[in-house]
C-alpha cells in the first residue's frame, strides 16, 4: 500500500506577526514544513504533495525534496478547498494522508497507525483529548462510540462543545474515496469555508465506516499560530534531541540547557556542560569534553579533545586531543591536526594548524598553512588582507614565532626558522636561523619626566 501524503500549507499565519511564511518558520533551526515533509519522506510513499499559497516562491525555494508536487492555493477557502486544489495528483488507489507543514512533531510512527486504521475503515482520524478543546473540531460519535461526524467550535452546539475529543486534523483515505466527498463539500457554515472535515460525515452517509486514531501525546500535533507555541514546541523538540543523546550515552549536566538545532553524533563517554548550542551536522568522537558556553556549527571533533568554555567553532576538522579555549573562535575551513593548541582570545580562519602546533594566546591565524610543532607567540597576526585580496602565509614544521609579531602574506616562513619577537616579518625567511626586524633599543641618559604643574593655594580655596 503506497502512501501519497498531501501537506496543508497556504495558510497564511497572520499571528506570527511576520513577513516570512508561518510554516518556514523553525523548530529545532530547521522550517516546520520540512520538519512534516522530512517525516513523510520515511513513509512508505509514491510522491508527496504541498498545498501552498502565502509566500508561494519562498516556501518552494526552501524546501529540499525531489519527490514533492507542489499544488497552489491562491486563496484560502478552507481546509476541502486546500485539499481540493492538489486534486489531479490523487491517484485513484493512493492512500492519502492529510498533513500540515505547521505541525512540525508529528511522528512518522503516528502517521502510519493512521494509514494502519484503514483495514477496517474507509476514512480514518487522527484525535487527541485535551483539558480545554476550545477552538478544536469535536469529534462526534453514537452511542456506540462510532465516529459520525466532526464538528467545528463555531458550528458546534453546547452539548458538543463539552465533548474533549478533538480533531487534530489528520485524516487518511482512499485517492478515489477523498474526490468523491470532496466534490460535495458545501461551504454551508458560520465561517463559509469548505471543510475538509465534512468528509467524515460524507463517509458515515454512504454506510462507510470511520476509526479513529488516537494520539496521547498533545504537543506531537499541536500546530503553531504564534510565536508562544512555536517556543513551546521547540522546548518539546529540544527534549527529544536531548533525550536521544542521553540513551546515545552522552552526558548532559543539563538537559534543559543544551540546544540541539540539527543533529549532534557522539562517541563514548562525551560530557557536555550547560549553555551549548549544536547547530547543523556536528560529530563528536570518544571522550570529547565540551565546556559551558560554547556554539558548535558543523564540525567534527575526534576523539580527547577539550572545548574549554565561550569558545565558537563553526564549519572546521578538529583532530584528537587537541585544546580549544577558552574564548576560542575558530572559523570555517579550519583544520586542527592532533594534538594542536589554540588558547584563548585567538581567532583562526581557514588554515590548518599541523600537528603538536601552539596558538595559546591573543592571536588572530588567517589563511595559513601550518607545520607541525609550531609555536605561536602571544599576540601575533597574519596580515592576510591588503584591503582587496587575501595572500597565504606557510609556515614549516618547528618553527618558532616570538610574540607579537605580524606576519605579512604571502609569506613564508621555512622550518625552523626563529622570530624574535615585535617583528614584523615581510620576506621569506631561511630554514632554521633567526630572523627579526626590530628598531635599535636606546637610552636616553639624565631624561626627566613630567611634573604635575602646582597649583595655586588661593584658587584653591
Ligand atoms: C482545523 C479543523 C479542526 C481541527 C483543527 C486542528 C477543519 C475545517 N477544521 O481547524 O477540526 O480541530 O484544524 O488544528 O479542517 N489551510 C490551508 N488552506 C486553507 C485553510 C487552511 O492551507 O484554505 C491550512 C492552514 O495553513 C493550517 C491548516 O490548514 O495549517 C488548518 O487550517 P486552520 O484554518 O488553522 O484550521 P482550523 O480552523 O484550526
Ligand atoms: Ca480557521
Amino acid at each position: 500500500m503506497k502512501l501519497f501524503p498531501i501537506i496543508l500549507a497556504a495558510g497564511q499565519g497572520t499571528r506570527m506577526y511576520s513577513s516570512l511564511p508561518k510554516v518556514l518558520h523553525t523548530v529545532g533551526g530547521k522550517p516546520m514544513l520540512q520538519h512534516v515533509v522530512d517525516s513523510c519522506e520515511q513513509l512508505n510513499i509514491d510522491g508527496m504533495a504541498i498545498v501552498y499559497g502565502h509566500g508561494g516562491e519562498l516556501v518552494r525555494d526552501a524546501i529540499d525534496n525531489q519527490n514533492i508536487h507542489w499544488a497552489l492555493q491562491s486563496e484560502q477557502k478552507g481546509t476541502g478547498h486546500a485539499v481540493a486544489q492538489a486534486e489531479s495528483l490523487i491517484k485513484d488507489d493512493a492512500t492519502v494522508i492529510i498533513a500540515y507543514g505547521d505541525v512540525p512533531l508529528i511522528k512518522v510512527k503516528t502517521l502510519n497507525l493512521l494509514a494502519d486504521k484503514l483495514e477496517n475503515a474507509v476514512l480514518s482520524v487522527l484525535t487527541t483529548k485535551l483539558d480545554k478543546p476550545f477552538g478544536y473540531g469535536r469529534i462526534v460519535r453514537n452511542e456506540k462510540g462510532r465516529i459520525l461526524s466532526i464538528i467545528e467550535e463555531k458550528d458546534a452546539t453546547d452539548e458538543q462543545r463539552k465533548i474533549d475529543e478533538v480533531n487534530t486534523g489528520f485524516i487518511a483515505a482512499k485517492g478515489s474515496d477523498l474526490k468523491r466527498w470532496l466534490k460535495q463539500v458545501k461551504p454551508n457554515n458560520k465561517q463559509g469555508e469548505y471543510y475538509l472535515t465534512d468528509c467524515i460525515a460524507l463517509a458515515v452517509s454512504e454506510g462507510g465506516i470511520v476509526e479513529a486514531a488516537i494520539c496521547n501525546d498533545p504537543l506531537e500535533v499541536q500546530g503553531v499560530n504564534n510565536r508562544i507555541q512555536q517556543a513551546e514546541l521547540e522546548r518539546a523538540h529540544q527534549v527529544i534531541k536531548t533525550k536521544e543523546l542521553m540513551l546515545a550515552g552522552v552526558t548532559l549536566l543539563d538537559p534543559s540547557r543544551v540546544d540541539i538545532r540539527g543533529t549532534v553524533k557522539a562517541g563514548k563517554d562525551v560530557s557536555i556542560d550547560v549553555n551549548n548550542i549544536f547547530i547543523g551536522e556536528v560529530v563528536l568522537g570518544d571522550n570529547v569534553t565540551i565546556e559551558s558556553g560554547c556554539v558548535i556549527k558543523n564540525t567534527s571533533i575526534a576523539s580527547n579533545t577539550t572545548v574549554q568554555a565561550n569558545s565558537v567553532i563553526d564549519s572546521a576538522i578538529i583532530g584528537e586531543a587537541c585544546d580549544i579555549g577558552p574564548f576560542a573562535r575558530i572559523r570555517p575551513d579550519t583544520v586542527l591536526k592532533n594534538k594542536a593548541k589554540v588558547g584563548n582570545f585567538v581567532e583562526i580562519k581557514k588554515s590548518t594548524v599541523g600537528k603538536g602546533s601552539k596558538v595559546s594566546h591573543l592571536s588572530y591565524i588567517g589563511d595559513t598553512q601550518m607545520g607541525a610543532d609550531v609555536n605561536i607567540g602571544a599576540g601575533t597576526i597574519t596580515c592576510n588582507y591588503d584591503g582587496a585580496n587575501k595572500f597565504e602565509t606557510i609556515i614549516g614544521d618547528n618553527v618558532f614565532v616570538g610574540s607579537d609579531t605580524q606576519l605579512v602574506a604571502p609569506v613564508n616562513l621555512a622550518r625552523g626558522t626563529v622570530i624574535g619577537a615585535g617583528s614584523t616579518i615581510t620576506k621569506d625567511t631561511p630554514e632554521n636561523e633567526l630572523t627579526l626586524s626590530r628598531s635599535k633599543q636606546v637610552t636616553i641618559k639624565g631624561w626627566q619626566r613630567p611634573q604635575k604643574a602646582k597649583k595655586n593655594k588661593k584658587e584653591n580655596s
